[in-house]
C-alpha cells in the first residue's frame, strides 16, 4: 500500500517509547509490506549520537520471523537516519526542514506529506509542537500530521490547557493523539462485532444484559518507573483512556456512518452520559511484597515516596444515564503486580428463567490479550441421554481460525491509520475533555487530605481480599477463570 512519498520525523527518537514502540512499528509496517521505501524516516532527539549509534540502539527491538526479514532489517535501516539537537533552538529543526527539503527534491515531491511524531515528556510537549509547526510545516505545499503521546494533561485543567496551547498551533484535523488500545486488533473488531451481527445487536441493552467488566491485569509492578508512576497511579495510567475508550465503543450508539468523525461523535455523547462517579463504587488498592516476600512492595521501591498512597489498583463502577444502559454496572479493573497479565471485557448476560435447572448466565468474552480470542458461554444440553444440562462455548480463538493472518501490533496500526488521514482510532479533543471530566474529581479525592489509604495487595494476587464484595455488590458473576 502505498501513501506518496512521506517523511516521517520521530522526537524523542532516543528515548524508551521511540526505542520499544515506535520504531519497531515503523519497522513492522515496513517487514509487512505496509511502508513503501518512499519513506524518510528521521529520528531527532537530544542525545548526541551519530547514525550508526541511533541504528544500533533501536536495531535490536524489531522484530524478525521468517527468512529475509534481515534484509528488510538492513533496507529498513537505509531510510532512517538522525538528527541530535535540541527541542529549544530553531537550528536543529532549519537542520531538519533542509533534510527534508532535499529528500523531496530528489524524488520530485510535488505534494509534500510530513508525518511528526511525538514521543515526547509533556514538558517539551509544547515547545517542540510551535517549532515545527514555525520551521518545518509544509504549508499550502503540503499536508502535515503530528501523532501525540499521553499523557495529554493531568487532570481536567491541564488538558483543557495543553488542547489550548495547541489549538492556535495545530489544526484538529492535523492532530492524532495516540490512545494505543484503539489500535488493538480486538478493539477495533468491536464496532463490526456488535453492529454486524444482528442477534448481538438486539440484545445490547439493561433487558438482557446484566453487568459489564472491563479488566487489566498485569503480572508485573512499577519496578524501576515507582517515581514517575507515583504521580500517576493506575487511574492516569490506563482507566482514564485505555479501559475508558473501550468502553465507548462498547456502549456507544450506532454512529450515522462510518465516517471517523460520526463515530467520534457517538463516543463523545455516551461519555456525556456517564453519571457523577460515587466513591461507593471505587475500590483503590497497592500492591504489596508477594506472600513469599521476594517481590517488592510498591513502597519498596527507592524512587516512590515513603508512604505514598498511590493508587496500583483500582476498580471503579460506572453508570450510564441512558435508556439502554439504566441499571447496568460498568466495572472498569485495572491492576498491576497481579497474578497474571490480560485484557479482557466480560459481558453478563441476564439469567433465564424457566423449567430448566442448572443453568448460567450466559457470558460473553472477549480477550483482547495475550491471545486475541471471543467466546460465548451458552447452556447447551449435555450429549446422549442425560437431560442435565452444562455450559459450553462458542469458541472464536484468533491463532486457530486465523492462522495465516498478520495481526499488526496497536503501533503499527495506528501510524499507518495516521499516514491515511484516518482519525477514527484517534481520540478528539472533546473526547479528551470528557474523559478528564470524569475522573478528575475522583483523582483529586484519592490525592487530597483525605484520601482514603489503599488496600494492600500481596504481589502476584488477584488484587485486594475486598475485591470479590465489590463484584457482588455490582452484580458482576464470577467463577474460577476470571
Ligand atoms: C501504557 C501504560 O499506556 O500501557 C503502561 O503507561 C502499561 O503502564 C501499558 O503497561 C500497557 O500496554 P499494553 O499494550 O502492554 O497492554
Amino acid at each position: 500500500e502505498f501513501v506518496g512519498h512521506t517523511a516521517i520525523v520521530v522526537f524523542g527518537a532516543s528515548g524508551d517509547l521511540a526505542k520499544k514502540k515506535t520504531f519497531p512499528a515503523l519497522f513492522g509496517l515496513y517487514r509487512e509490506g505496509y511502508l513503501s521505501n518512499k519513506v524518510k524516516i528521521i529520528g531527532y532527539a537530544r542525545s548526541k549520537l551519530d547514525d550508526k549509534e541511533f541504528k544500533d540502539r533501536i536495531v535490536g527491538y524489531f522484530k524478525t520471523k521468517n527468512k529475509g526479514d534481515e534484509d528488510k532489517v538492513q533496507e529498513f535501516l537505509k531510510l532512517c537516519s538522525y538528527i541530535s539537537a535540541p527541542y529549544d533552538k530553531p537550528d536543529g529543526y532549519e537542520k531538519l526542514n533542509e533534510t527534508i527539503n532535499e529528500f523531496e527534491k530528489e524524488n520530485n515531491v510535488e505534494q509534500s506529506h510530513r508525518l511528526f511524531y511525538l514521543a515526547l515528556p509533556p514538558s517539551v510537549f509544547i515547545p517542540v509542537a510551535t517549532e515545527v509547526k514555525k520551521y518545518v510545516h509544509p504549508g499550502s505545499k503540503g499536508i502535515a500530521r503530528i501523532i501525540v503521546e499521553k499523557p495529554f494533561g493531568h487532570d481536567l485543567q491541564s488538558a483543557e490547557e495543553l488542547l489550548n496551547a495547541l489549538k492556535p498551533i495545530w489544526k484538529e484535523e492535523e492532530l492524532f493523539r495516540i490512545d494505543h488500545y484503539l489500535g488493538k486488533e480486538m478493539v477495533k473488531n468491536l464496532l463490526a462485532f456488535r453492529f454486524g451481527n444482528a442477534f448481538i445487536n438486539a440484545s445490547w441493552d439493561n433487558r438482557h444484559i446484566s453487568c459489564i467488566q472491563i479488566s487489566f491485569k498485569e503480572p508485573f509492578g512499577t519496578e524501576g518507573r515507582g517515581g514517575y508512576f507515583d504521580s500517576i497511579g493506575i487511574i492516569r495510567d490506563v482507566i482514564q483512556n485505555h479501559l475508558l475508550q473501550v468502553l465507548t465503543l462498547l456502549t456507544m450508539e450506532r454512529p450515522v456512518s462510518n465516517d471517523p468523525e460520526a463515530v467520534r461523535d457517538e463516543k463523545v455523547r455516551i461519555l456525556k452520559s456517564i453519571s457523577e462517579l460515587d466513591l461507593n463504587d471505587v475500590l483503590v488498592g497497592q500492591y504489596g511484597k508477594s506472600e513469599d516476600g521476594k517481590k517488592p512492595a510498591y513502597v519498596d521501591d527507592e524512587t516512590v515516596k515513603p508512604g505514598s498512597k498511590c493508587v496500583t489498583f483500582a476498580a471503579i463502577g460506572l453508570h450510564i444515564n441512558t435508556e439502554r444502559w439504566e441499571g447496568v454496572p460498568i466495572i472498569l479493573r485495572a491492576g498491576k503486580a497481579l497474578n497474571e497479565g490480560k485484557v479482557e471485557i466480560r459481558v453478563q448476560y441476564k439469567q433465564s428463567t424457566g423449567f430448566l435447572n442448572d443453568i448460567q448466565r450466559n457470558e460473553l468474552v472477549i480477550r483482547v490479550q495475550p491471545n486475541e480470542a471471543m467466546y460465548m458461554k451458552l447452556n447447551s444440553k449435555v450429549p446422549g441421554v442425560s437431560q442435565k444440562t452444562t455450559v459450553t462455548e462458542l469458541d472464536l480463538t484468533y491463532k486457530d481460525r486465523y492462522e495465516n493472518f498478520y495481526i499488526p501490533e496497536a503501533y503499527e496500526s495506528l501510524i499507518r491509520d495516521a499516514m491515511k488521514g484516518d482519525h477514527s482510532n484517534f481520540v478528539r479533543d472533546d473526547e479528551l475533555i470528557q474523559s478528564w471530566k470524569i475522573f478528575t474529581p475522583l483523582l483529586y479525592h484519592l490525592e487530597g487530605p483525605d484520601a482514603p489509604a489503599p488496600e494492600i495487595y500481596p504481589y502476584g494476587s488477584r488484587g485486594p481480599a475486598s475485591l470479590t464484595k465489590f463484584l457482588q455488590d455490582h452484580d458482576y458473576f464470577f467463577e474460577s477463570r476470571d
